[in-house]
C-alpha cells in the first residue's frame, strides 16, 4: 500500500508529527478539544486512525467506522474507552502504548503519595494566600512514608515502578493481583482486595478499568483502611465510588488523598475541591515531554509496522485478530 491516510484526533509534538508524516498522509483534527462526534466523518477514507484516551470507540462507532479504517492506535496505555471486541469483529487490530510511560505515571504516584501525607496543597495554598506567619512547630505537620505499608491495587508495569521508587523511601509494599506477579519478588502478595486494604497505610490504585474492577473501591473496602490511610489514584475514576470516598476522607478515614483520575472527567464532582487534606491533579500521569513524545512515536510505529511492513507488533490488545486477517488474505481473490 503506498502512502496510507492516517487520522490523528488530536495535535501532538513536532517530532510525532514529523514521524508520521514520514510514513503517512496525515490528516490533523486542528481543535484543541476531543473530536468527539466527528470521528466518523474525519475517518472516512483514512486506513489508520491515533486516537485519544478522551474518544470514545464503542460498538455502536465501531458499528459505523468506514471500512477503509484497517488499523488503530490509542495513545494511551488505557483502553477502557475501545470495545475491543467489536475492533476485533472489524478485522481491525488496536495499538497502545505500554512501558514508554511507565516511569512518568510511576512518578505522579510518588508526588501525589507525597504530597497526600503531607499535606503539600494546602500548605502551598497557605503560602500562595498570604497565610504563612511565623514559623510554627505544630503546624503543616503530616505523615513521614518511612515504615508505612504501601498497598498497590493492580500490579503490573506502572505498578512496579511505583513499588521500586516506593523502596527508596523506606515503605513496605504489598500487592493485589488475581494472581501472583512473577516480577514482583520481595513484595507480599494479598489474594483478596479486602485483604490489601486492610493492611494498606497508603493505597494505590493501579488497576486498569475493567467490567471486574470497575467500582471495586467502594464504601465497605474503604472502611477496611486503617484509619487515617493515605489514598492515591493513578488509575481511572470508575474503579472508585466517589461517593464512599469524598465521605471516607471527610470523616477521616481516609487522612489524605492524591487523586490524578474521576469518573466524569474533565468534570469534577465539586465536592472533592472543598475537601480537606487532598491533591488534586488533571489527569497528567504520563505527561512528561519524554513518555509523551515516546508515546506518539510507538503508537505511529506499530501502525507503519503493520500498515507498511506487515508485521505484528507486540503493542497489540487484541491479537487474535492476526490470524483471522491472514485468513481473510489467503481466502481474498
Ligand atoms: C493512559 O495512558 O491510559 C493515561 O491515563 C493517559 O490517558
Amino acid at each position: 500500500m503506498n502512502r496510507p491516510t492516517l487520522l490523528i484526533t488530536r495535535s501532538l509534538s513536532e517530532p510525532v508529527l514529523l514521524r508520521a508524516r514520514a510514513a503517512f498522509d496525515v490528516k490533523l483534527w486542528p481543535r484543541d478539544e476531543p473530536i468527539g462526534l466527528q470521528l466518523l466523518p474525519w475517518a472516512q477514507g483514512c486506513q489508520a486512525l491515533l486516537v485519544m484516551a478522551t474518544d470514545r470507540m464503542d460498538a455502536a462507532t465501531w458499528a459505523q467506522m468506514p471500512p477503509t479504517v484497517q488499523a488503530v492506535s490509542t495513545y494511551s496505555v488505557g483502553h477502557d474507552h475501545i470495545d475491543l471486541a467489536a475492533a476485533t469483529g472489524r478485522g481491525v487490530p488496536v495499538f497502545n502504548t505500554p512501558d514508554v510511560l511507565s516511569d512518568a505515571v510511576a512518578e505522579t504516584a510518588c508526588l501525589l503519595m507525597l504530597s497526600a501525607a503531607r499535606d503539600a496543597s494546602a500548605a502551598e495554598a497557605t503560602l500562595r494566600g498570604g497565610r504563612w506567619g511565623p514559623w510554627s512547630p505544630t503546624r503543616f505537620l503530616g505523615r513521614q512514608l518511612t515504615g508505612l505499608r504501601l498497598g498497590i491495587y493492580g500490579m503490573g508495569r506502572i505498578g512496579l515502578g511505583i513499588a521500586q521508587r516506593a523502596l527508596a523511601f523506606g515503605m513496605q509494599v504489598q500487592y493485589h493481583n488475581r494472581t501472583v506477579h512473577p516480577d514482583a519478588i520481595g513484595f507480599v502478595y494479598h489474594p483478596t482486595l479486602e485483604s490489601l486494604m486492610a493492611h494498606s497505610d497508603v493505597f494505590c490504585v493501579c488497576a486498569p478499568s475493567t467490567p471486574q474492577t470497575r467500582g471495586a473501591v467502594n464504601a465497605g473496602r474503604l472502611a477496611l483502611l486503617p484509619r487515617g490511610a493515605v489514598f492515591v489514584n493513578i488509575a481511572r475514576g470508575d474503579l472508585v465510588d466517589e461517593d464512599a470516598l469524598i465521605e471516607a476522607i471527610a470523616t477521616g478515614q481516609v487522612g489524605g488523598a492524591g487523586l490524578d483520575v474521576y469518573r466524569n472527567e474533565p468534570t469534577i464532582d465539586p465536592r472533592f475541591l472543598q475537601l480537606p487534606r487532598t491533591t488534586l491533579l488533571p489527569h497528567i500521569g504520563s505527561a512528561t515531554h519524554d513518555a509523551r513524545s515516546a508515546m506518539g512515536c510507538l503508537a505511529v510505529e506499530a501502525l507503519q509496522a503493520f500498515l507498511l511492513n506487515q508485521q505484528r507488533p507486540a503493542n497489540c490488545l487484541n491479537p487474535d485478530v492476526f490470524p483471522m486477517r491472514t485468513a481473510d488474505t489467503a481466502t481474498r481473490p
